[in-house]
């Protein structure tokens, strides 16, 4: 299609977003900005945007931050590997290129969470660099336009996609061009609901014609979820609460939260007296105040099932007493959002 990109440039003069991380060219904070959407709706990540710029505006000042901080003013975004490779790649900035935004696409490919995607972002959009942005919004254009059955979620239809995209790409105006085919995405060519009534494609979308809009793109496989059982020791003793932060290699990584027994299934208060975490947080004498169950939790790929145990002590334990913090300071920690909701729930 060789007017691809007129009229996609055309749409997106006509419907494109004015958002703020399009009115600079400072690679920052673009960076910053696709490290937001990675995962995250423009709507939501806005906000969140606005204050990273304000608190840390430029590298360094990220790069010298503590990871606590980024961690709390990334809550409620979720995924937050993200937030915690953010900081370590400022500090790779900061060390490994003067504390200059590197300007080539392999050094900041190099850069701790930066992939594929996020280097094509960063680079076309603060230099013009020829190279296509790929992500669900492209997929699903692309699928749909040119009809393609090669499922997404296999690395010989990730290279196929890759390779259409980079062909399309506006190579004279590649940072206008990826912003368009996302806007586009996201606007336009939605997952559910497209509004091909009046999509400048029109008839040159082979999807549309051949009516199979709603199977593109094709994913091979689902991914599985798993069920997890969370049982929380909400731990006080007068105005001191217990808190642990969460150690390598399992979600919420560096967040903070109550102590907490998992179990293989869901359990009873009963069968948590016993475990080694109750005896090492609680304590031989305590006095069990009430249990909320949390509706279900959904992460991407695990289902939260978590019941928070509200356990009043006369003595803290040697590590309670060491990992206590004052109950008026809890909202100074960074926790998971799963947390945040029962401890709003706690107030009202
Ligand atoms: N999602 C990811 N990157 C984006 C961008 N630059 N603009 C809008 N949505 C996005």
């Amino acid at each position: 299609m060789e007017d691809f990109s007129d009229i996609l440039l055309d749409w997106y003069a006509r419907c494109g977003r004015d958002l703020p991380w399009r009115r600079t060219r400072d690679p920052y904070r673009i960076w910053l900005s696709e490290v937001i959407l990675q995962q995250t709706r423009v709507a939501q990540g806005l906000d969140y945007y606005r204050r990273f710029v304000e608190r840390f505006p430029d590298v360094r000042v990220l790069a010298a931050a503590s990871e606590d901080e980024v961690l709390k003013l990334w809550q409620g975004l979720g995924y937050y590997s993200r937030a915690r490779n953010l900081h370590a790649a400022a500090r790779q900035v900061v060390a490994r290129f003067g504390g200059v935004f590197p300007a080539e696409v392999e050094a900041v490919r190099s850069l701790r969470g930066v992939g594929d995607y996020t280097a094509a972002a960063i680079c076309s959009a603060a230099w013009n660099v020829p190279c296509a942005v790929v992500d669900g919004n492209v997929y699903r254009v692309l699928a749909r336009l040119f009809d393609l059955e090669t499922p997404i979620d296999t690395a010989a239809g990730k290279r196929a996609f890759a390779e259409l995209a980079q062909r399309l790409l506006d190579r004279e105006r590649p940072g206008l061009y990826n912003q368009a085919i996302m806007d586009f995405g996201a606007l336009q060519c939605t997952p559910a609901q497209p509004q091909c009534g009046d999509c400048p494609f029109g008839v040159r979308c082979l999807a549309r014609a051949a009516g199979s809009i709603a199977a593109r793109p094709v994913k091979r496989g689902r991914t599985q979820t798993r069920d997890r059982w969370f049982n929380y020791l909400h731990v006080t003793c007068g105005e001191r609460t217990v808190l642990c932060r969460r150690g390598a290699g399992d979600i919420w990584q560096g967040l903070y939260e109550f102590p907490m027994v998992e179990t293989p299934a869901a359990a009873e208060f009963g069968d948590l007296i016993a475990t080694e975490p109750f005896r090492r947080w609680v304590g031989p004498s305590w006095h069990l105040v009430r249990s909320v169950a949390m509706p279900r939790h959904q992460l991407s790929h695990q289902t939260l099932h978590a019941t928070f145990y509200r356990i009043e002590v006369p003595e803290l334990t040697p590590d309670a007493a060491a990992a206590a913090v004052s109950a008026s300071a809890l909202g100074e920690y960074a926790v998971p959002r799963l947390l945040d909701r029962y401890l709003t729930s706690c107030q009202m």
